[in-house]
């Protein structure tokens, strides 16, 4: 079985004397939520599917408060590090998993989160509180929360522009395309890319463009060495929202980017580097960060790597193109010259050196990416075969080239189709009427 989505969670109910956070020891029993004592505790674990003989306890606690999260929850994550930061009891604040009351498609986890997303916050004040009973959004939740505990703790700086900037940036930006490294391609596109490898490209874009955000003051190049106090995002010594915020998205670039570099023998380090130096020194001097940082990271590690092979749904992770390259490859790099009848950033279209009708033109995909043959297609490449067939279409229109009213447009694909080269190619015939046989 595999989890579709981030978060197929079941709760059980145990009990706990104090309150810890312990490692995730097996899978059955990675006890993640701090209990207080003597009280049952919700453990929560990924599981491919939701709960199905698990003993589910719903007993929550009388807090103010609940926080529906899962440790491996990204967005989740920035208000955990607010509530650790701060050191907000679990009488005050208490944190279970969705499927405590029913898991996040429910009806009763809707009425709190209409799109059911974690982290939700439902709100269990009582008079004169009169604001909203939930929260549904992270930053919101989190804003929240820096509100009602300002007096405990860091503040968080809420009004610090810079913070503000690298706050919103990465909500604008870099989240609508953080699943471009979990997401199965199935379920394309990632916010305004059409496919993994474009996404990718501009999630690391976005990663650099807040690394120039930074503050350059002392302390922000963020050497990780354990002597020296911790070096947030905004300098001055002081935690932000900004640090919150981008911290568990780094969790998971650092450790999903390298599976998807192009050039595994020239390896991309996967934050630019003074947010390196922030990350690494975060996570090894820093409470309450290195706390997220492992609760994300034994999710991933033993979960998605481990019982549920969630990577195995993921189109070019750990994959690459191997095939061998072809005489194409030195056509589109132009140390052999082609007849090129048009060119953009995707595709190349030429006359074919061995023509089949007065007109015979190939358009192939510039960046093969595993399109050896039509055959090897996968969700990833839906864009670049639209981009291929709109050519097509284009060029047997085009009577400057010799075509007439019409043309045939084939596919050979693999042996047996008669296919020559290994990149995907489509021939567009044209010049004369074709005859009625095919095969
Ligand atoms: C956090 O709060 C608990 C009480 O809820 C207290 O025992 C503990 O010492 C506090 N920890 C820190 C680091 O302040």
């Amino acid at each position: 079985m595999r989890a579709g989505i981030l978060g197929l969670i079941v709760a059980i109910g145990t009990t706990a004397s104090t309150a810890v956070v312990s490692g995730f020891k097996s899978p059955l029993t990675r006890t993640v939520i701090a209990a207080t004592a003597n009280r049952p505790v919700a453990a929560i674990f990924p599981s491919a599917m939701a709960a199905t003989s698990v003993d589910n306890n719903n007993d929550a606690p009388e807090a103010d408060h609940v926080l529906y999260d899962v440790p491996v929850s990204n967005n989740g994550a920035r208000c955990r590090i607010v509530l650790y930061k701060k050191n907000i009891s679990r009488d005050r604040v208490n944190i279970i998993s969705p499927a405590s009351i029913g898991g996040l498609k429910s009806a009763e986890y809707k009425r709190l989160s209409p799109l059911g997303l974690m982290p939700c916050l439902s709100i269990r004040k009582a008079a004169p509180y009169d604001g909203p009973s939930s929260l549904a959004e992270s930053d919101t939740i989190a804003r929240y929360l820096l509100n009602e505990y300002s007096d405990v703790g860091p503040s968080f700086q809420p009004d610090n522009p810079r913070s503000n900037q690298i706050c919103r940036w990465h909500d604008m930006y870099l989240t609508p395309i953080q699943g471009c490294m979990y997401k199965p391609s199935s379920r394309l596109p990632f916010g305004d890319y059409p496919d993994r490898k474009s996404a990718i490209s501009a999630y690391r874009t976005n990663l650099n463009i807040i690394e120039g955000f930074m503050a350059e003051e002392d302390g922000m190049t963020g050497t990780g060495s354990p002597s020296s106090s911790p070096s947030y995002l905004c300098g001055g010594g002081e935690v932000s929202l900004a640090d919150a915020t981008l911290f568990p998205s780094c969790v998971f670039a650092s450790y999903m980017l390298p599976k998807f570099d192009e050039d595994p023998t020239r390896p991309m380090p996967p934050l630019p580097p003074r947010l390196t130096g922030w990350f690494d020194d975060l996570r090894s001097n820093d409470e309450a960060f290195s706390r997220v940082y492992r609760e994300i990271m034994d999710t991933l590690v033993t979960s998605w790597e481990g019982t549920n092979r969630r990577w195995d749904d993921i189109w070019l992770a750990g994959l690459r193109d191997t095939a061998p390259s072809t005489i194409f490859d030195e056509i589109i790099s132009g140390d052999i010259p082609a007849d090129v009848v048009r060119e953009d950033e995707h595709v190349l279209a030429f006359r074919d050196i061995n023509p089949m009708a007065p007109v015979h033109v190939l358009i192939i995909p510039k960046d093969r990416a595993g399109l050896t043959s039509l055959r090897k297609a996968t969700a990833e490449h839906t864009n670049i075969l639209g981009r291929m067939l709109l050519a097509a279409g284009e060029i047997a229109n085009d009577e400057t080239l010799g075509f007439g009213d019409g043309a045939r447009i084939v596919i050979n694909d693999g042996p047996d189709g008669g296919q020559e080269v290994n990149h995907l190619h489509v021939h567009v015939l044209g010049g004369r009427k074709m005859g009625r046989t095919f095969g």
